[in-house]
């Protein structure tokens, strides 16, 4: 090890490394505090092919190695193990803007890019780049793909994966693989770069990136309705696209209980509603220059009885306060507490049938639990998270927490969903790909694994 340290060191210069206690700390802590790791040195090359010179060098050695782009990801799938035997590769001095070519409405990123900065170069550019998440501010580019990132623009736009022309990565032994082409169409042989998306760092290291650009889609009208039951959100989207066809940006369902959660840990966060509501949808339409289209569609809905109440923003500041609740109900939920997290999918038409046989199923499984749900409901992904009650032995808490997710988890399987829709699998949930995606899905990925990392040196113990 203590060659391999030297080595890596020389590769990435000195202002590359860090072995410090107080320079590792923040990397080896998951986001929410749950987890934590070791290493003994974390390496930040600033170049592709420095890059490919740490991962011949980890193969030489047999060492392992962890990708961390923002440190962001919710499944501790970007920290190491608690060995202190794998090396730390850090992304975020690889972080230049490449290149914006507007005409073909395409972006070349370096994978460490802050995801924001993705989008304020292309907004420069007078063009638009829709990957939009309550971490936007630190997350990395690289750690959007490598998790095949949602968020809040998915039913529009479709989640990271679409969003990709090209990729370049950098395999286990070092090889630098580059498909870094920026074509719509390409049926040339088999889509490599496919692979890497959404593989959390366990099939190949994600160093740049082609992305699509959109048109700026102008103007955006947003509304906080209130709805009486979370199935309500369901017909009300229905409802709403049929009125407004693909001009719904985003469409987001939370319960009063989150709200109540941000009001409480976020400072200057209120919900502008006198009257109490159970449920709320927050939505961005694009009007089309039409500022009247969203209260249109509203009243029309409402006159169907979908809807109880709704605030439409006057201006963007309203508008920018409402997103701020929304974007802030993961933090809120840190500081609330452990909970568990059920990063869930189904079908939208099976969304109504999941929220009512969840509720039901809680009430019998764990009475004196909360639920916190809220998520991306437009694109048939929730949040459906669950505080158990304070005051459990840990033995206690552990069992009570299995028979809940796995509850939930198998209701989520009957229904023809996924337990794992937009955070990827990483460390917490790779117990349940096993048992929700086996067969030939399983055997095939453990092939793959192994033709692309036959030492398994990247990520181990993640995934799969
Ligand atoms: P990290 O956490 O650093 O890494 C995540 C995984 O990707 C790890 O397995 C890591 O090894 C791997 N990885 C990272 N970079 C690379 C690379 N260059 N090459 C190969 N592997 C790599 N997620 C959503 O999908 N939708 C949301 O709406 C959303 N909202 C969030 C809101 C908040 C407040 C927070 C804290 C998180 C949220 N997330 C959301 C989760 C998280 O932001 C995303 O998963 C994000 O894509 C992770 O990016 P990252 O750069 O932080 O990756
Ligand atoms: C969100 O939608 O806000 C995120 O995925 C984060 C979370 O689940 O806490
Ligand atoms: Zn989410």
């Amino acid at each position: 090890m203590t060659d391999l340290i030297e080595r890596l060191k020389t590769v990435v210069g000195p202002a590359g490394w860090t072995t410090s206690a107080g320079g590792l700390e923040p990397h080896l802590t998951e986001w929410r505090g749950v987890v934590f790791g070791k290493t003994p040195i974390m390496v930040a090359p600033d170049t592709t092919e420095k890059v490919a010179q740490i991962l011949r060098a980890c193969a030489d050695a047999g060492v392992a190695v962890v990708a961390q782009g923002g440190n962001t990801g919710m499944c501790a799938g970007a920290v190491p193990d608690e060995s202190g035997d794998q090396i730390l590769l850090s992304l975020s001095r690889l972080n230049r803007i490449r290149n914006v070519d507007a005409i073909n409405f395409s972006i070349e990123v370096d994978a460490g890019c802050v995801l924001e900065s993705v989008q304020d170069a292309a907004r420069d550019a007078g063009r638009y780049f829709p990957l939009s998440l309550g971490a936007e501010g630190s997350c990395q580019i690289g750690g959007n793909l490598a998790t095949n990132a949602g968020g809040i623009n998915v039913l529009r736009y479709g989640t990271a994966r679409a969003l990709v022309l090209g990729l370049e990565v950098v395999l286990a032994d070092g090889t630098v693989l580059s498909s870094l082409r920026s074509l719509r169409k390409d049926t040339a042989g088999y889509d490599l770069k496919q692979l890497f998306i959404g593989s959390e760092g366990t099939l190949g290291i994600i160093t740049a990136a082609t992305l699509r650009l959109f048109p700026d889609p102008g103007e955006m009208a947003t509304a906080l309705v209130a709805v009486q039951r979370s199935g309500d959100a369901v017909c009300l989207l229905a409802n709403l696209r049929h009125s407004l066809a693909d001009r719904i940006e985003s469409f987001e369902l939370v319960s009063a209980r989150i709200f109540g959660l941000v009001e409480k840990h976020i400072a200057g966060c209120a919900l502008p509603f006198v009257e109490h509501h159970p449920w709320y949808v927050l939505m961005d339409v694009a009007t089309g220059g039409d500022a009247e289209v969203l209260e249109a569609a509203l009243m029309s809905a409402a006159g169907e009885d979908l809807l109880s109440d709704a605030i439409i923003a006057k201006n963007a500041g309203e508008a920018e306060k409402l997103w701020r609740m929304r974007h802030s109900i993961g933090e809120a939920e840190r500081q609330e507490g452990a909970s568990l997290k059920h990063d869930i999918s189904v079908p939208i038409s099976r969304m109504q049938e999941f929220l009512e046989r969840g509720d039901n199923m809680l009430q019998k499984l764990a009475p004196d639990a909360l639920l916190l749900a809220f998520g991306h409901v437009g694109d048939g992904n929730l949040h459906y998270n669950v505080q158990l009650p304070d005051g459990l032995a840990d033995a206690e808490r552990a069992a009570a927490g299995e028979r809940v997710t796995v509850g939930i988890y198998d209701l989520v399987a009957e229904l023809g969903g996924s337990f794992s829709a937009e955070h990827g699998v990483g460390r917490l949930k790779k117990p349940y790909l096993e048992r929700y995606r086996g067969g030939a899905e399983i055997g095939l990925m453990r092939q793959l694994k192994a033709l692309l990392d036959p030492d398994n040196i990247l990520n181990p113990g993640k995934v799969i």
